[in-house]
């Protein structure tokens, strides 16, 4: 994967037009599949913080089929206020790009679309640590006008450990440090 392709911008206005080999894929969790680099950097990410099986990977790569059923599916749950926060249209999931990871506090019920996932204890120690191995939130609290999805606390994004540290360190989301919306 070379270094643009870990900045590819996934939003409504900029659809996933990429191909993602799926000879790419590698799983992080039970059926949860993340490209290889991601998948790296998020095994040492919970190595380092000593995780030992309290934060679990809920959802990563996702298929375009798999986002439109979540999208319909949701839409018939919860309505279109709800799905439209917290859920990517089809086709413009970054979920599709095999860079982005759910994660949930390991519990015996895990939302699959707003998972668990608090600031402190294990969790705050991932936070703490995830720019260094190249993740950032990717759909921060206050940024909702420019992400267009709600804060989603469970949600991070690997885009490589230099850019994820500018961006923290700046307080930028993805469509800030890119100079898009
Ligand atoms: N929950 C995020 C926005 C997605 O569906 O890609
Ligand atoms: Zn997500």
């Amino acid at each position: 994967m070379n270094r643009s392709d870990a900045l590819v911008l996934v939003n409504a206005r900029h659809p996933y037009a990429g191909a993602l080999p799926l000879g790419e894929l590698c799983p992080v969790g039970r059926g949860v599949f993340l490209r290889r680099e991601a998948a790296g950097a998020l095994a040492a990410l919970l190595e380092e913080i000593g995780a030992g099986g309290r934060i679990l990977p809920v959802s990563g790569w996702r298929s375009g089929a798999e986002q439109r059923a979540l999208w319909e599916g949701s839409l018939a749950a919860n309505g279109p206020a709800f799905t439209q926060s917290y859920v990517a249209r089809p086709g413009c999931s970054e979920h599709q790009t095999g860079l982005a990871i759910d994660v949930a506090l390991a519990a015996e019920h895990i939302d699959f679309i707003r998972p668990d996932f608090p600031y402190e204890g294990i969790c705050g120690a991932f936070r703490a640590r995830a720019a260094a191995h190249g993740f950032v939130l990717r759909y921060p609290a206050g940024k909702e006008n420019i992400t267009g999805i709600a804060h989603e606390p469970w949600h991070f994004r690997y885009v490589g450990a230099p850019h994820a540290e500018r961006m923290a360190a700046a307080g930028l989301c993805l469509e800030e440090y890119l100079h898009e919306r």
